[in-house]
C-alpha cells in the first residue's frame, strides 16, 4: 500500500515529552512535544523541532531555558489539556493540574508525577520557513529511582512511559513493551567492544 509522502510522521512510534517553560513574565507553560530526541551518545545535546506558533517555542527563545519532563502513561489526560492551544497568559500548570518539580539548574521548572526530567538550556535555533529546530544542552539530568536502576536504565515495563502512534485524524497514545531480545552496545561492534565504554 502506498501513503502519500507528506504522512511521513504515520510511520513512527513517537515519544511523548512534557516540555515546560516560563515565559519571561513567570507564565508558567507545558506542552506535549513528539518530534524530540538525544543526538547520539552519550553526548548532551538533544534536538526539537516546533511549529513557529508555540508558546514553548517563544518561551524558550526568550529565556534559553526549557525541562524536557517523560510522563507515564497515566499522565495522558493532562497531556490532552495542555496540547491545547492557550493563550500565552494562562498557567498551563494550573489549568491541567500540574504540580511544579522544583528544577537544580535553571529557572523553568519540571512537572511532579514525571518519570525523568532533563533541564536544558539553549544552544542553537535553526530557523526553517514553516518550523524551527532547536537544539538544547542537558544540564541536569534526574529521573524517579523507582523505575530507573542504578546505571540509569528505565525499567520501562512498570514506568510506561507515555509514547503514540500518529494517524490521519487524530493519534493513539501507547507505552512500549518488550519484543524479542535485548543486547549490550558491544554486540553491535566487530570485535565485541562498544568504542564508548569507558575501560
Ligand atoms: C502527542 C503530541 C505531540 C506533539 N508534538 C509536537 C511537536 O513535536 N512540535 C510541535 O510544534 N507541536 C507538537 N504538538 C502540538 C503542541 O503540543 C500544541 O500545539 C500545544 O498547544 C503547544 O503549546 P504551547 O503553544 O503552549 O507551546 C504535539 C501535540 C501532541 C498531542
Amino acid at each position: 500500500m502506498q501513503l502519500k509522502t507528506n504522512k511521513r510522521e504515520q510511520i513512527f512510534p513517537l515519544p511523548v515529552a512534557l516540555i515546560s517553560t516560563i515565559s519571561k513574565d513567570g507564565v508558567r507553560n507545558a506542552a506535549p512535544w513528539s518530534n524530540i530526541t538525544p543526538v547520539l551518545r552519550p553526548l548532551e545535546e538533544v534536538m526539537l523541532a516546533s511549529a513557529l506558533k508555540r508558546d514553548t517555542l517563544e518561551n524558550i527563545r526568550e529565556t534559553g531555558e526549557f525541562v524536557i519532563n517523560i510522563p507515564p502513561a497515566d499522565m495522558a489526560e493532562a497531556v490532552v489539556t495542555c496540547a491545547r492551544n492557550f493563550p500565552p497568559e494562562v498557567d498551563e500548570f494550573e489549568v491541567a493540574g500540574l504540580k511544579p518539580f522544583a528544577s537544580k539548574v535553571i529557572g523553568a521548572p519540571g512537572i511532579e508525577g514525571c518519570l525523568a526530567w532533563a533541564e536544558c538550556t539553549l544552544v542553537e535555533e535553526i530557523l526553517r520557513e514553516k518550523f524551527s529546530i532547536i537544539i538544547g544542552k542537558v544540564v541536569n539530568l534526574e529521573v524517579d529511582e523507582r523505575f530507573f536502576n542504578e546505571e540509569g536504565r528505565m525499567d520501562f515495563e512498570n514506568a510506561k512511559p507515555l509514547t503514540c502512534i500518529l494517524g490521519s485524524k487524530g493519534l493513539t497514545f501507547t507505552h512500549p513493551g518488550p519484543a524479542c531480545k535485548s543486547i549490550n552496545y558491544a554486540e553491535m561492534f566487530r570485535g565485541g567492544k562498544d568504542p564508548l565504554e569507558k575501560a
